[in-house]
Protein backbone atom coordinates (compact mmCIF):
# COMPACT_ATOMS: atom_id res chain seq x y z
CA UNK A 1 0.00 0.00 0.00
CA UNK A 2 1.49 3.62 -1.10
CA UNK A 3 2.11 5.74 2.17
CA UNK A 4 1.46 9.99 2.43
CA UNK A 5 1.42 12.24 5.44
CA UNK A 6 -0.65 14.83 5.04
CA UNK A 7 0.20 17.94 7.21
CA UNK A 8 -2.77 20.40 8.05
CA UNK A 9 -5.40 17.10 8.09
CA UNK A 10 -7.55 18.13 11.21
CA UNK A 11 -10.18 19.83 8.70
CA UNK A 12 -11.60 21.26 5.40
CA UNK A 13 -9.29 20.30 1.88
CA UNK A 14 -6.48 18.37 4.13
CA UNK A 15 -9.27 16.45 5.73
CA UNK A 16 -11.02 15.64 2.66
CA UNK A 17 -7.69 14.49 0.76
CA UNK A 18 -7.39 12.15 3.70
CA UNK A 19 -10.62 10.85 2.82
CA UNK A 20 -9.64 10.76 -1.18
CA UNK A 21 -6.18 8.96 -0.01
CA UNK A 22 -7.70 6.45 1.80
CA UNK A 23 -10.21 5.28 -0.56
CA UNK A 24 -7.60 5.31 -3.04
CA UNK A 25 -5.53 2.07 -0.92
CA UNK A 26 -3.33 4.90 1.08
CA UNK A 27 -2.00 4.54 4.25
CA UNK A 28 -1.97 8.01 5.64
CA UNK A 29 -0.43 9.70 8.77
CA UNK A 30 -2.32 13.27 10.15
CA UNK A 31 -0.81 15.73 11.28
CA UNK A 32 -2.09 19.10 12.69
CA UNK A 33 -2.87 20.79 15.74
CA UNK A 34 -5.91 19.67 16.94
CA UNK A 35 -5.47 16.25 17.70
CA UNK A 36 -9.33 15.38 18.83
CA UNK A 37 -10.50 16.07 14.96
CA UNK A 38 -7.14 14.06 13.75
CA UNK A 39 -8.26 11.14 15.90
CA UNK A 40 -11.42 11.24 15.15
CA UNK A 41 -10.83 11.28 11.52
CA UNK A 42 -8.72 8.35 11.98
CA UNK A 43 -11.01 6.17 13.97
CA UNK A 44 -13.64 6.77 10.71
CA UNK A 45 -11.16 5.62 8.18
CA UNK A 46 -9.79 2.74 10.40
CA UNK A 47 -13.45 1.64 10.86
CA UNK A 48 -13.31 0.91 6.53
CA UNK A 49 -9.88 -0.53 7.03
CA UNK A 50 -8.17 -1.30 10.02
CA UNK A 51 -4.54 0.37 10.85
CA UNK A 52 -4.37 1.94 7.76
CA UNK A 53 -4.43 5.73 8.99
CA UNK A 54 -2.61 7.28 12.39
CA UNK A 55 -2.86 10.79 13.77
CA UNK A 56 -0.13 12.90 15.19
CA UNK A 57 -0.28 16.55 16.96
CA UNK A 58 1.90 18.90 15.37
CA UNK A 59 2.72 22.41 15.36
CA UNK A 60 4.70 23.61 11.92
CA UNK A 61 5.79 25.99 13.75
CA UNK A 62 8.05 23.66 16.50
CA UNK A 63 10.43 23.19 13.16
CA UNK A 64 13.22 21.49 15.83
CA UNK A 65 10.94 18.53 16.40
CA UNK A 66 10.22 17.78 12.47
CA UNK A 67 13.37 15.80 11.69
CA UNK A 68 12.44 13.28 14.32
CA UNK A 69 8.99 13.21 13.74
CA UNK A 70 9.28 12.43 10.64
CA UNK A 71 12.06 9.89 11.14
CA UNK A 72 9.22 8.15 13.72
CA UNK A 73 6.29 8.47 11.57
CA UNK A 74 8.52 6.53 8.31
CA UNK A 75 9.19 4.09 10.65
CA UNK A 76 5.52 3.60 11.99
CA UNK A 77 4.08 3.68 8.66
CA UNK A 78 7.07 2.04 6.53
CA UNK A 79 8.60 4.38 4.13
CA UNK A 80 7.02 7.10 2.81
CA UNK A 81 5.67 7.56 -0.94
CA UNK A 82 3.60 10.85 -1.38
CA UNK A 83 3.87 14.25 1.07
CA UNK A 84 1.07 16.93 1.47
CA UNK A 85 1.90 20.47 3.16
CA UNK A 86 -1.38 21.55 3.65
CA UNK A 87 -1.43 23.79 6.76
CA UNK A 88 -2.44 27.28 6.63
CA UNK A 89 -3.66 30.14 7.91
CA UNK A 90 -5.21 33.40 6.98
CA UNK A 91 -6.49 36.27 8.78
CA UNK A 92 -8.94 38.53 7.78
CA UNK A 93 -8.74 40.40 4.69
CA UNK A 94 -8.44 44.04 5.93
CA UNK A 95 -6.33 46.74 3.80
CA UNK A 96 -6.37 49.20 6.93
CA UNK A 97 -4.59 46.32 9.21
CA UNK A 98 -0.98 46.04 9.90
CA UNK A 99 -0.30 43.12 12.54
CA UNK A 100 2.86 41.86 12.53
CA UNK A 101 1.91 38.97 14.71
CA UNK A 102 -0.40 37.89 12.65
CA UNK A 103 1.76 38.41 9.36
CA UNK A 104 4.59 36.69 10.94
CA UNK A 105 1.98 33.54 12.02
CA UNK A 106 0.67 33.06 7.74
CA UNK A 107 4.60 33.39 6.97
CA UNK A 108 5.55 30.60 9.55
CA UNK A 109 2.74 28.42 8.73
CA UNK A 110 2.35 28.63 5.25
CA UNK A 111 5.83 28.95 3.90
CA UNK A 112 8.54 28.12 6.78
CA UNK A 113 6.61 25.20 8.13
CA UNK A 114 7.06 23.72 4.61
CA UNK A 115 10.17 24.82 4.30
CA UNK A 116 10.98 22.65 7.12
CA UNK A 117 9.48 19.70 6.19
CA UNK A 118 10.59 19.60 2.92
CA UNK A 119 14.25 19.42 3.95
CA UNK A 120 13.27 16.13 5.30
CA UNK A 121 11.02 14.37 3.28
CA UNK A 122 12.99 16.20 -0.06
CA UNK A 123 16.24 14.22 0.67
CA UNK A 124 14.65 10.98 1.78
CA UNK A 125 12.69 10.70 -1.59
CA UNK A 126 15.94 12.04 -3.45
CA UNK A 127 17.77 9.00 -2.25
CA UNK A 128 14.93 6.56 -2.70
CA UNK A 129 14.78 7.63 -6.45
CA UNK A 130 11.25 8.30 -6.37
CA UNK A 131 8.40 9.98 -4.54
CA UNK A 132 5.73 12.92 -4.74
CA UNK A 133 5.30 16.07 -2.97
CA UNK A 134 2.48 18.56 -3.38
CA UNK A 135 1.87 21.73 -1.40
CA UNK A 136 -0.93 23.52 -1.22
CA UNK A 137 -0.70 27.25 -2.65
CA UNK A 138 -3.62 29.54 -4.04
CA UNK A 139 -4.42 31.78 -6.89
CA UNK A 140 -3.74 34.77 -4.36
CA UNK A 141 -0.31 33.78 -4.81
CA UNK A 142 -0.46 34.70 -8.14
CA UNK A 143 -0.25 38.50 -7.23
CA UNK A 144 0.26 40.51 -4.14
CA UNK A 145 -3.13 41.26 -2.55
CA UNK A 146 -4.04 44.53 -1.04
CA UNK A 147 -6.02 42.96 1.76
CA UNK A 148 -3.87 40.16 2.77
CA UNK A 149 -0.09 40.88 1.98
CA UNK A 150 1.50 39.10 4.02
CA UNK A 151 -1.14 36.01 3.16
CA UNK A 152 -0.09 36.46 -0.71
CA UNK A 153 3.45 36.74 0.06
CA UNK A 154 3.70 33.18 1.68
CA UNK A 155 1.42 31.30 -0.61
CA UNK A 156 4.27 33.01 -3.76
CA UNK A 157 7.19 32.17 -1.67
CA UNK A 158 5.55 28.83 -1.52
CA UNK A 159 4.82 28.41 -5.52
CA UNK A 160 8.59 29.88 -5.82
CA UNK A 161 10.18 27.08 -3.50
CA UNK A 162 8.01 24.63 -4.24
CA UNK A 163 9.55 25.14 -8.43
CA UNK A 164 12.70 25.01 -6.90
CA UNK A 165 12.59 21.86 -5.39
CA UNK A 166 10.33 20.92 -8.10
CA UNK A 167 13.96 21.89 -10.39
CA UNK A 168 15.97 19.92 -8.07
CA UNK A 169 14.36 17.29 -7.42
CA UNK A 170 12.86 15.80 -10.94
CA UNK A 171 16.09 14.39 -11.92
CA UNK A 172 15.99 12.09 -9.34
CA UNK A 173 12.68 10.83 -9.85
CA UNK A 174 10.94 12.63 -7.68
CA UNK A 175 7.49 14.66 -8.72
CA UNK A 176 6.80 18.24 -7.30
CA UNK A 177 2.99 19.43 -7.65
CA UNK A 178 2.00 22.38 -7.37
CA UNK A 179 -1.36 23.40 -5.99
CA UNK A 180 -3.29 26.43 -6.94
CA UNK A 181 -6.55 26.97 -4.91
CA UNK A 182 -9.01 28.82 -6.14
CA UNK A 183 -12.07 29.52 -3.20
CA UNK A 184 -12.79 26.39 -1.05
CA UNK A 185 -15.88 26.38 1.66
CA UNK A 186 -13.99 25.83 4.29
CA UNK A 187 -13.50 27.39 7.78
CA UNK A 188 -10.87 29.87 6.21
CA UNK A 189 -13.09 31.14 3.99
CA UNK A 190 -14.68 33.27 6.88
CA UNK A 191 -11.90 35.34 6.43
CA UNK A 192 -11.89 36.25 2.99
CA UNK A 193 -13.42 39.50 1.59
CA UNK A 194 -16.26 38.10 -0.97
CA UNK A 195 -16.58 34.20 -1.67
CA UNK A 196 -17.22 33.65 -5.52
CA UNK A 197 -18.27 30.27 -6.36
CA UNK A 198 -16.43 28.17 -3.85
CA UNK A 199 -15.64 24.34 -4.97
CA UNK A 200 -16.43 21.70 -1.94
CA UNK A 201 -13.28 20.35 -0.26
CA UNK A 202 -14.80 16.85 -1.55
CA UNK A 203 -14.18 18.20 -5.00
CA UNK A 204 -11.02 19.96 -4.15
CA UNK A 205 -9.96 16.85 -3.09
CA UNK A 206 -10.81 14.44 -6.22
CA UNK A 207 -8.89 17.24 -8.42
CA UNK A 208 -5.87 17.52 -5.99
CA UNK A 209 -6.05 13.59 -6.47
CA UNK A 210 -5.98 13.87 -10.22
CA UNK A 211 -3.12 15.98 -10.41
CA UNK A 212 -1.43 13.20 -7.75
CA UNK A 213 -1.75 10.33 -10.30
CA UNK A 214 -0.98 12.55 -13.19
CA UNK A 215 2.17 13.75 -11.79
CA UNK A 216 1.26 17.38 -12.54
CA UNK A 217 3.66 20.27 -11.94
CA UNK A 218 1.23 23.17 -11.22
CA UNK A 219 -2.17 22.91 -11.43
CA UNK A 220 -5.56 25.06 -10.55
CA UNK A 221 -8.07 23.64 -8.80
CA UNK A 222 -11.04 24.09 -9.90
CA UNK A 223 -9.03 23.67 -13.49
CA UNK A 224 -11.58 26.71 -14.41
CA UNK A 225 -9.54 29.22 -12.54
CA UNK A 226 -6.71 28.91 -14.70
CA UNK A 227 -7.38 31.06 -17.19
CA UNK A 228 -8.30 33.96 -14.76
CA UNK A 229 -5.10 33.23 -13.03
CA UNK A 230 -3.49 33.78 -16.32
CA UNK A 231 -4.75 37.00 -16.92
CA UNK A 232 -4.21 37.86 -13.38
CA UNK A 233 -0.44 37.17 -13.67
CA UNK A 234 -0.14 39.33 -16.50
CA UNK A 235 -2.50 42.27 -15.67
CA UNK A 236 -0.18 44.93 -15.77
CA UNK A 237 0.56 46.55 -12.42
CA UNK A 238 -1.28 50.23 -12.88
CA UNK A 239 -4.42 47.93 -13.77
CA UNK A 240 -4.31 45.40 -10.95
CA UNK A 241 -3.93 48.45 -8.31
CA UNK A 242 -6.99 49.79 -9.44
CA UNK A 243 -9.18 46.46 -8.92
CA UNK A 244 -10.45 45.78 -5.54
CA UNK A 245 -8.40 42.67 -4.73
N1 LIG B 1 -10.34 27.61 1.67
C1 LIG B 1 -9.90 28.33 0.68
O1 LIG B 1 -10.67 29.08 0.05
C2 LIG B 1 -8.46 28.25 0.25
C3 LIG B 1 -8.08 28.91 -0.92
C4 LIG B 1 -6.75 28.83 -1.34
C5 LIG B 1 -5.83 28.09 -0.60
N2 LIG B 1 -6.24 27.47 0.56
C6 LIG B 1 -5.22 26.71 1.30
O2 LIG B 1 -5.69 25.40 1.56
C7 LIG B 1 -5.04 24.90 2.74
C8 LIG B 1 -6.08 24.26 3.64
O3 LIG B 1 -6.93 25.27 4.16
P1 LIG B 1 -8.49 25.03 4.41
O4 LIG B 1 -9.22 25.93 3.51
O5 LIG B 1 -8.78 23.58 4.40
O6 LIG B 1 -8.65 25.65 5.87
P2 LIG B 1 -8.75 24.97 7.31
O7 LIG B 1 -9.93 24.08 7.39
O8 LIG B 1 -8.65 26.09 8.27
O9 LIG B 1 -7.45 24.04 7.39
C9 LIG B 1 -6.19 24.55 7.73
C10 LIG B 1 -5.33 23.37 8.17
O10 LIG B 1 -4.03 23.90 8.50
C11 LIG B 1 -3.65 23.36 9.77
N3 LIG B 1 -2.78 24.30 10.48
C12 LIG B 1 -2.94 25.63 10.67
N4 LIG B 1 -1.96 26.11 11.45
C13 LIG B 1 -1.16 25.04 11.75
C14 LIG B 1 0.01 24.89 12.54
N5 LIG B 1 0.58 25.94 13.19
N6 LIG B 1 0.55 23.66 12.64
C15 LIG B 1 0.00 22.59 12.02
N7 LIG B 1 -1.11 22.68 11.26
C16 LIG B 1 -1.68 23.89 11.14
C17 LIG B 1 -4.98 23.20 10.52
O11 LIG B 1 -4.81 22.24 11.54
P3 LIG B 1 -4.84 22.59 13.12
O12 LIG B 1 -5.72 23.78 13.33
O13 LIG B 1 -5.36 21.34 13.73
O14 LIG B 1 -3.42 22.83 13.47
C18 LIG B 1 -5.89 22.69 9.41
O15 LIG B 1 -5.78 21.29 9.32
C19 LIG B 1 -4.30 26.08 3.35
O16 LIG B 1 -2.92 26.01 3.02
C20 LIG B 1 -4.93 27.28 2.68
O17 LIG B 1 -4.06 28.39 2.64
C21 LIG B 1 -7.51 27.52 0.98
Amino acid sequence: MPRAIIVGASSGVGAALARELHNQGYVIALLGRRLPELQHLANELNQLRRGTVAAYAHNVHVTAGIPELCRTICAQIGGLDLFVYCAGVMYPNNPATHDTDADLEMLQTNLLGAVAWLNEVAPRMQSAGSGQIVGIGSIAGDRGRRGIPAYSASKAGLHTYLEAMRNRLSRHGVTVTTIKLWQVQTAMLANADRVIQPASPQLAARLIWRAIRHKRQVVYVPGRWAAAGLVLQHLPSFIFRRLSL
